[in-house]
């Protein structure tokens, strides 16, 4: 988490940090600070919003063409303005941004506190900083060979960036677990946590790699390892467009990211399936396909609504391709000694591409020989980069905190792969197949008919807008959309909400309905719509407040529910893309209706660079 931003250049540098910082505030949004360089080494921080520091700068003199910036997103000490980034040296005349977290901080601090320096903060930052100072001193050398031999001494994560006063010409950054991308113009180089603060002035970027510290220095760039070896950066075209990062007339990110997603399942698909020509192609995995044909076991790492993407894509696998799946919290696998095999093939999923957990997990796993597969939206990420082989979901930017196109995107990759993955192994009917190709390409639509529902959805938040609690309930493949839907909902609107396989709710949950409670069942007519009708009725018959996603045309839960919610038909395997629809729009509007910051909600970041 944190998102950081620099520029050296001839142009002015205040105005590009803070739009970058802006860009990025997905990251981390309690504090925000800004460095400058022109003579003297400025610090301007706040508590706050970029936009906060905006006001707080208002019109002192910001004249530079070096600068660095900092949204942060607090680990070591609460946000405030003197923890919030860039931290000075105690000497002041060097300071840092820091995306990550120094493991050993207090070990270092106790030492460094020993020798005289001083700490304004509570933050393992300002310690990186001064052991830069320190080692700078006492070694008598430039300060790229401090901060590469500071990089020896640090455990934990970072990407980096350091000014000093006394090399005006020149920007060092360095990169370890947390994403690093420099973006190359004419005469000017840019540096952000992702790409989305450069695409405006240039498309030619280079992803640092961990170990790697990047000198710019009189114009000219410099890559070299944490050991000294020179490297040949290589500079990757962006296609990354403005417009795709920007709020294009609706009120909210998350908001067009929901509308956005007949468009980003479309480019989900595009080019691996033309159901027409029998074409089911994805590149990433044809070069590995005969493990798959192979595999006795999947695993699937991911966090969050990825983790719940992972659950949609356990029944996918199994029912077409007939290979058992294990689908595992990153966070818990990572730590838990588990069994992995050779044999395995681990499928990470990652919006972001750089949740630190994901990460962990993918590192264990390749280090006892099994083969990764990343499903990432973000290109050129850390996680992709980590994998053997993989397929990009193309949703485009997700810049709203709560994840909604990257949610069906994922589905739509991983129907696909399931589907190719059944083809190769022969476990799945022709027929069956088929079908199931072209439906897969009418599911845009049913999303575009889906969206339709605006309107009445609008209606049911506003009735159930003040309540303390929700119980979502789905069976099959709606169950992960359950949980999905109790996800989007107390991420956004700070109500306690629980998603539960439906037939679960007897053996504890059921205890809390009452007539207060309201209860949406996602019941769409599949194999276990009669079981999930006698649900409803359970639910009913303790007065929970039933709000039912059903299959247009329904004539028998209508009668059972308050509020009636009819979501086109679809093959139950793919009705989680269009199922999770309706629960998108709910949580939005009553977040929305709430007060609540829709796009930045409390305490949240977009990408969790932390365990
Ligand atoms: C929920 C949400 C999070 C992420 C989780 C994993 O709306 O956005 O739960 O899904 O932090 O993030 P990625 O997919 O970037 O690895």
């Amino acid at each position: 988490m944190c998102g950081i931003v620099a520029y050296i250049g001839h142009r002015e540098a205040c105005p590009i940090i803070l739009k970058g910082l802006k860009r990025l505030e997905y990251r981390g949004y309690d504090s925000a600070g800004i460095a400058l360089l022109n003579g003297d080494l400025k610090v301007y921080k706040k508590k706050g919003k970029v936009s906060d520091l905006e006001n707080f700068i208002g019109d002192q003199a910001t004249h530079a063409h070096v600068g660095m910036g900092h949204t942060r997103w607090a680990t070591h000490g609460e946000p405030n303005d003197s923890n919030a980034h860039p931290h000075y040296s105690t000497s002041k005349r060097i300071a840092i941004i820091h995306n990550g977290i120094i493991e050993n901080y207090a070990a270092l601090k106790t030492v460094l506190q020993g020798r005289g320096y001083e700490f304004l903060s509570d933050t393992d930052s300002e310690v990186f900083i001064n052991l830069i100072e320190d080692i700078h001193k006492n070694n008598n050398c430039s300060l790229e060979e401090a901060v590469r031999l500071a990089l020896h001494e640090v455990v934990g994560a970072y990407a980096i960036v350091v000014l000093s006063e006394d090399d005006p010409g020149q920007l060092i950054a360095a990169r370890k677990g947390s994403p690093l991308v420099i973006g190359v113009g004419e005469n000017e180089f840019f540096l952000a946590s992702d790409a989305t603060p450069i695409i405006e002035y240039t498309n030619e970027v280079i992803y640092v790699n961990d170990y790697e510290i990047a000198v710019i220095k009189d114009g000219k760039l410099d890559i070299q390892t944490k050991e000294a070896v020179r490297t040949t950066p290589y500079i990757q075209k962006l296609e990354l467009k403005l417009d795709a990062i920007e709020k294009g007339g609706y009120e909210h990110f998350m908001l067009k990211e929901i509308f956005e997603q007949p468009r980003s399942i479309m480019d989900s698909m595009r080019g691996r399936l033309i159901a027409d020509q029998n074409h089911l192609m994805m590149g990433g995995i044809r070069e590995y396909a005969n493990k798959f044909v192979a595999a006795d076991r999947i695993l699937i790492v991911a966090c969050g609504t990825s983790w719940h993407a992972g659950l949609v894509a356990e029944y996918l696998f199994e029912e077409f391709a007939r290979i058992p799946v294990e689908v595992e919290y990153a966070s818990e696998f990572r730590y838990r000694n588990p069994v992995i095999r050779e044999s395995d093939i681990v499928i990470a999923i990652s919006q972001s591409g750089e949740t630190a957990d994901t990460l962990a997990a993918i590192e264990l796993a390749k280090s006892k020989g099994a083969t990764i597969f990343g499903v990432c939206n973000v290109v050129g990420s850390s996680i992709a980069r980590a994998s053997d082989a993989g397929a990009y979901t193309h949703a485009g930017p997700e810049i709203g905190v709560a994840s909604t196109k990257a949610f069906t995107a994922q589905v739509t990759v991983l129907t696909l792969m399931a589907l190719m993955v059944a083809e190769k192994r022969g476990t799945m009917e022709n027929s069956r197949l088929r079908q199931l190709m072209v439906e897969m390409e009418n599911i845009p639509a049913k999303v575009e008919q889906a969206l339709k529902l605006d309107a009445k959805i609008q209606h049911i938040a506003d009735v159930f807008k003040d309540v303390p609690n929700f119980l979502y309930l789905g069976r099959g493949y709606n169950f992960p959309v359950a949980l999905e839907g109790a996800l989007k909902l107390k991420e956004i609107s700070y109500i306690h909400a629980e998603g539960y396989p439906a037939a679960e709710m007897k053996h504890g949950p059921i205890a809390l309905i009452d007539e207060n409670m309201p209860v949406v069942v996602i019941a769409t007519k599949d194999s276990s719509y009669e079981k999930i009708v006698s649900n409803i009725q359970e639910v009913k018959a303790r007065k929970g407040r039933i709000i039912a996603i059903v299959t247009e045309g329904d004539d028998v839960i209508p009668d059972m529910a308050e509020f009636v919610i009819e979501v086109p038909a679809a093959d139950e395997a793919l009705v989680p893309l269009i199922s999770v629809i309706p629960l998108q729009l709910l949580s939005y509007h009553i977040a929305v209706m709430r007060g609540c910051n829709v796009d930045q909600p409390r305490n949240l970041a977009k990408s969790v660079t932390v365990e």
